[in-house]
């Protein structure tokens, strides 16, 4: 037979149980949410625990944050469309690397930081947007907002880490996540500034 017209056949069997992935694997959790585990860090097992605590919440709110900027990137309107279309997408992006940051900042602490959407909804403190449209005004003031939430609980929790000696959550509360936090507010309040850009506001206007 010519080698062109064979035909390759495939068949199931048996014999290829090694190969065969298995799937629909079921088993308890190897570690329950609010369970520590200790780490040889050389940080009192009391610090690590508040740690663990304000991170998770302030995970919670950055996480909630986060999909804010991608709402607004998503439903901008008007004539700063363009400009805001892209600012509020890179805040989305700097928000997802703290995500992460914080997220493993608590694992390797000997915790678990919260993940999915529904334990973000049932522990985040910045308020619920609705669901339509808001006009650009709006959308920075819910910025402006859920950014204070986080601010005012980063700085304390800043400082208790601080004070507990653990450095490391101090600096990423500091270096990452307050620091970034003003950036952004910086960024998008000036959006609120109401100053004509072909008009200036002086006394000597012509009439
Ligand atoms: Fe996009």
């Amino acid at each position: 037979m010519n080698s062109k017209n064979k035909v390759m056949k495939t068949s199931t069997s048996s014999r290829a149980l090694l190969a065969t992935p298995f799937i629909n694997q079921k088993s308890k959790e190897i570690q329950g949410f609010g369970i520590r585990f200790k780490v040889p860090l050389g940080i009192k097992d009391k610090v690590c625990e508040e740690s663990i605590s304000n991170l998770n919440q302030i995970l919670a709110d950055t996480m909630t944050l986060r999909d804010l900027y991608k709402k607004c990137h998503w439903q901008t309107s008007g004539s700063t469309f363009y400009q805001l279309h892209l600012l509020f997408d890179k805040h989305y992006t700097e928000q997802s690397e703290i995500v992460d940051l914080l997220a493993e900042r608590i694992q390797l602490l000997g915790g678990i930081g919260i993940a999915m959407a529904v334990d973000v909804a049932q522990w985040s403190r910045i308020e619920n947007p609705p669901t339509g449209r808001e006009e650009v005004p709006v959308q920075i003031s819910r910025l402006l907002n859920a950014h204070q939430v986080i601010f005012e609980f980063t700085r304390k929790a800043a400082k208790a880490a601080a004070i507990g000696g653990d450095e490391g959550t101090n600096d990423l509360l500091v270096s990452d996540v307050i620091r970034t936090n003003e950036l952004q507010t910086w960024f998008i309040s000036e959006h609120l500034v109401s100053l004509s850009p072909v008009e200036a506001n002086t006394a000597s206007k012509r009439h």
